[in-house]
């Protein structure tokens, strides 16, 4: 089965359906790999790299089209300069597998039905959990919030970090994101890296350990009213709660250097949240980035992909932010779309007879992806019937309809949020154990001692000895917790604790090394001796080498 991957014709996209890596695992896949000479090049993917990968050179560009079953692309097909209509070019029956957007392009949905095309569209993935390896829109929003964050540094006259100068002090830039989505928390992530303070807000309350494992402040109105829509999705809210959000902002606007805003409601326009008065509020030389601008702009001022200034304030709409980091996010897509191709069965979901890709329409993003299969328009994609498997959302700019939990936010920063929860139930389960271990160790200690007490000791010394096994116990059980639960940004500061903890022991240490050498309290004071000595030699080690980290 023919693969055809082509360079990207629309406006300055650079971005690429393939690299090098992803073209060697479509090989192990079954599929036969041709790549358009040069499409790879504004991503820094050379011809070269890809025939290493194992791909074949398409010579002929009409027959590059013709031949292939599936052709990827990163945006919808359309008309190349110096080529023609994509579609025109490609046979019956073939899969087309990009971006579609079919609520923006029923033109070209019409089109590639009358050619018999069956189309998955990238922003139809439904955001389930199974999925979202293939969400290639997560993908983007992530590199988006990223860049945004950069883009917006770029027209902002001062450091994001506070600095102390001999000349003086420089306060820190105030980030304020509206919106924590994928792309939300990936700027928040990228603004806090960079040493901003960062001020998040969402309608979804959901969203609030999110934002704060991003080091960054959940804002918060004092309205309850929760703006989750569904599968994670945010629904339209109350006038009142609009209200305090708009007074909220305007107390923000004041006082933040730099406005990302990435609010969404599937199926609506992107909702106006950063108004006029509120750019007239903010001080001059700041900045608003408007990642909505291309269903409409958050902020007022908004014209997409244009530098608007008003009230000394700029204004960005760009709609292109993943292709301004062209390498990995064609890395990211060409990952995702590995994982489709994958889930789709590979080579090997052929079809006999025609020798079309085959489409296995229980698997729940095949059925909620495929805007069009073999030219039956099948967007809007209809909630599977009752009983049936489970639906697959609608496409990103309609109401989802999944019944599993959406995916939360990807990426290096937004991956955290799930993992973060999981290792916390890991842990506190490890705690629990724990607990009940130095409990049962305790019991067990108090129990033995009782009646070995009964048989050689006085009670007197029983309760000694009870008294030290528990206070033992329980410093193992506090050693434990403080350095297990405590952040690593904590260690050094617990270091210097541990150190004076080891001079105590020393000192209890030395004063029980004395008399015979081979009795018990002697060896264990010597055994406390070296262990101590080795904890506050190495404190002083650890310490130097810090140290010498930040000498120039
Ligand atoms: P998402 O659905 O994950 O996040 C949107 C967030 O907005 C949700 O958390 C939602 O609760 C929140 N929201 C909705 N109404 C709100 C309100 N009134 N106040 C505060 N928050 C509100 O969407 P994702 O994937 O993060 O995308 C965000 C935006 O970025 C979308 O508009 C998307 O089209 C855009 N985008 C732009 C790109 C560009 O190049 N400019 C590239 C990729 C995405």
């Amino acid at each position: 089965m023919r693969i055809a991957i082509v360079a990207e014709s629309f406006g300055a996209e650079r971005r690429v359906a393939a690299s090098p890596d992803s073209v060697k695992k479509l090989v192990a896949l079954g599929f036969d790999v041709h790549v358009e000479p040069g499409a790879g090049e504004a991503a820094c993917f050379s011809d070269a790299a890809y025939v290493a990968s194992g791909a074949t050179l398409a010579i002929d560009l009409a027959t590059h089209y013709l031949q292939a079953d599936i052709l990827l692309k990163v945006k919808p097909p359309g008309e190349r300069p110096e080529f023609g209509d994509e579609v025109a070019a490609l046979r019956q029956g073939a899969t087309v597998v990009s971006f579609l957007w079919p609520s923006r392009n029923a033109e070209l949905l019409a089109r590639l039905a009358q050619r018999g095309i069956t189309a998955i569209a990238m922003d139809m993935v439904p955001r389930i959990s199974r999925a979202q390896k293939m969400d290639a829109l997560s993908s983007m929003a992530n590199i988006s919030g990223y860049r945004a964050v950069l883009e917006a540094g770029n027209h902002f006259g001062s450091f994001f970090c506070g600095q102390m100068t001999a000349a003086g002090k420089i306060a820190p830039a105030k980030v304020l994101v509206i919106g924590a989505g994928v792309a939300g928390l990936s700027a928040a992530g990228a603004a806090k890296g960079l040493g901003a303070i960062v001020r998040a807000f969402d309608t979804r309350a959901a969203v609030r350990e999110q934002v704060q494992s991003m080091g960054a402040e959940f804002l918060e109105v004092k309205i309850q009213e929760d703006g989750e829509g569904g599968g994670g999705y945010a629904k339209e809210m109350s006038p009142e709660f609009i209200a305090a959000e708009m007074a909220l902002f305007r107390a923000q606007a004041k006082e933040v250097d730099i406005v990302v805003t990435t609010a969404l409601i599937p199926g609506k326009p992107a909702p106006k949240l950063w108004l006029r008065d509120m750019v007239a509020l903010m001080k001059p030389g700041s900045v608003v980035i408007d990642l909505a601008a291309e269903t409409g702009g958050n902020c007022e001022y908004t014209v997409a992909d244009e530098v608007v200034v008003a009230h000394g304030v700029t204004i960005l709409g760009p709609t292109d932010l993943p292709s301004r980091l062209a390498t990995t996010a064609s890395q990211l897509y060409a990952q995702n779309l590995v994982h489709l191709l994958t889930d789709l069965g590979g080579a090997k979901a052929k079809d006999a007879q025609t020798g079309d890709l085959a489409l296995n329409f229980d698997d729940d993003v095949i059925y909620g992806a495929t805007a069009l299969h073999l030219g039956q328009i099948r967007y809007p994609v209809a909630p599977r019937a009752a009983g049936a498997p489970t639906p697959a959302a609608k496409p990103a700019l309609a109401s989802p309809t999944m019944k599993e939990p959406l995916r939360q936010p990807t990426m290096a920063y937004t991956e955290r949020a799930p993992g973060r929860n999981a290792i916390t139930t890991a842990e506190s389960a490890k705690n629990a154990a724990l607990t009940w271990t130095m409990v049962a160790l305790l019991a067990g200690a108090f129990v033995a001692l009782k009646v070995l007490g009964g048989n050689s000791h006085d009670d007197q010394t029983t309760m000694l000895l009870l008294e030290r096994v528990t206070v033992f116990v329980l410093a193992c059980f506090v050693g434990w917790q403080v350095v297990w639960n405590v952040t690593p940004a904590l260690h050094t500061p617990l270091m210097s604790v541990t150190n004076a903890i080891s001079g105590i022991i020393l000192v209890g240490g030395l004063l029980h090394s004395k008399g015979d050498l081979t009795s018990a309290p002697v060896v264990l004071g010597l055994a406390a001796v070296l262990f101590a000595t080795v904890n506050v030699a190495g404190g002083f080690l650890v310490t130097r080498r810090m140290l010498k980290m930040f000498r120039k």
